[in-house]
């Protein structure tokens, strides 16, 4: 089932309870970054490198997302305009805060924010058992293929 806009304004008033603030990451998050992908099992792919947040939240700029929750890092999401079409490269949400609303009130941030930059497509390649996520926000699957070259 899609979220409603009555679901939308049920999350937004979960996070106000919970004091969610949704802000762009800066590179004084990394640190705290590494350490919520390192706490989820299997996130953090042995071959990348270790300047990989660092290289993702300066090529994401301000599309670069975090959700503090009590003070303390809960989510990041990491988006990229590129002009032709947008690109989600990373979503975390940590452990404990996982299906209370948190990922798809970033989603739901990135998409107006880029939808306002005038972009129509975001697309990302999704980790499988995450796929029912994003169909629950709307995202559907593709018609492109994703193709890839190990270099
Ligand atoms: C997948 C993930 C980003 C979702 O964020 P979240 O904050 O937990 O999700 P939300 O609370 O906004 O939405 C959860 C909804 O999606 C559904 N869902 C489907 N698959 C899910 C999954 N693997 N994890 C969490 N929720 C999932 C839930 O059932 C829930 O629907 P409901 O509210 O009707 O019960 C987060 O759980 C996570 O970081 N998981 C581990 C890493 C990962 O898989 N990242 C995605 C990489 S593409």
């Amino acid at each position: 089932m899609r979220l409603g806009s009555a679901d939308l304004w049920l999350l937004i008033q979960k996070a106000k309870s919970m004091e969610i603030e949704i802000r762009p990451a800066t590179p004084d998050d990394e640190t705290a970054i590494k350490q919520l992908i390192f706490s989820l099992p299997g996130v953090w792919q042995k071959e990348w490198r270790d300047s990989a947040v660092s290289l993702a939240l300066a090529s994401a700029g301000k599309l670069a997302l975090v959700a503090i929750v009590n003070k303390a890092l809960a989510g990041f999401a990491c988006f990229h305009d590129v002009g032709f079409r947008a690109y989600l490269s990373e979503m975390v949400i940590a452990e404990r805060h996982q299906k209370s609303g948190i990922g798809s009130l970033l989603l739901k941030k990135a998409e107006n924010i880029l939808s306002r930059r005038g972009c129509k497509l975001i697309v990302a390649d999704v980790y499988p058992p995450a796929e029912e996520f994003y169909h629950k926000n709307g995202w559907v699957r593709s018609k492109a293929t994703l193709l890839a070259k190990r270099i």
